[in-house]
């Protein structure tokens, strides 16, 4: 069984995705994590983010096991892996690792940008999670302000502009909904609501 959790930055879908996989017993992966992985490694070796024979290298070379989401949840690590994930080779090179995480156990969930469109075409449940780009940002300064991070409202706004419209309009797997997917709209919904209207469309999809 696959569950398939698209979405633009700071929708919702990493926790989405979370909640469901412990309601289903599912194993979860964040797939953002394999281009954040990448993008973290290249700034680390000093390297430009358009190197794509060390962002494969580095793709190739990725332990899923020993992937750390703390240290990977840097604001210049996702700017990184915005940037990264729009070469096609490195994307060619994280497909396998993801279809394998989902396969040959109970199924998986799965969320990102491209999985039920590119990675899960056949998914069984499909959702693309969204809210407006405002409702976004503020989420985003507060969860960051909770974590006694400096957040200002406007750089974060602009931040999640820009990341929405490289991954939108890139050539490579972009941000789109896939056909058959369930749009599910949190702009007004908290964590709890999102969650139970997430179940209730993930069940009747299955
Ligand atoms: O979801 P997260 O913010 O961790 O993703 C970081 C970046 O990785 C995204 O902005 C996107 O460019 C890329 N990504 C992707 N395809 C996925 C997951 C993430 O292109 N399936």
């Amino acid at each position: 069984m696959i569950i398939a959790i698209d979405g633009p930055a700071a929708s919702g879908k990493g926790t989405l995705a979370r909640r469901l996989a412990a309601h289903y017993r599912l194993p979860h992966l964040d797939t953002g994590l394999l281009y954040r992985a990448v993008g973290a490694a290249l700034i680390e070796a000093g390297l430009p983010l358009d190197d794509s024979a060390a962002a494969v290298g580095a793709a190739e070379s990725i332990d899923l096991s020993r992937l750390d989401a703390a240290a990977l949840s840097r604001h210049d690590v996702g700017e990184a892996a915005s940037r990264v994930a729009a070469i096609p080779a490195v994307r060619a090179a994280l497909l396998d690792r993801q279809r394998s995480f989902g396969h040959g156990g109970p199924g998986a969930v799965l969320d990102g940008r491209d999985i039920g469109t590119v990675v899960f075409p056949n998914a069984d449940a499909k959702l693309f999670v969204t809210a407006t780009v405002a409702e976004r940002a503020r989420r985003r300064t507060a969860e960051m302000a909770s974590r006694g991070l400096h957040a200002d409202y406007a750089t974060i706004l602009a931040d999640l502009e820009r990341r929405d419209a490289r991954d939108s309009n890139r050539a490579s797997a972009p941000l789109r909904i896939a056909e058959d997917a369930i749009l599910l709209d949190t702009t007004n919904l908290d964590a709890d609501a999102a969650f139970l209207r997430a179940l209730d469309l993930t069940d009747a999809a299955l």
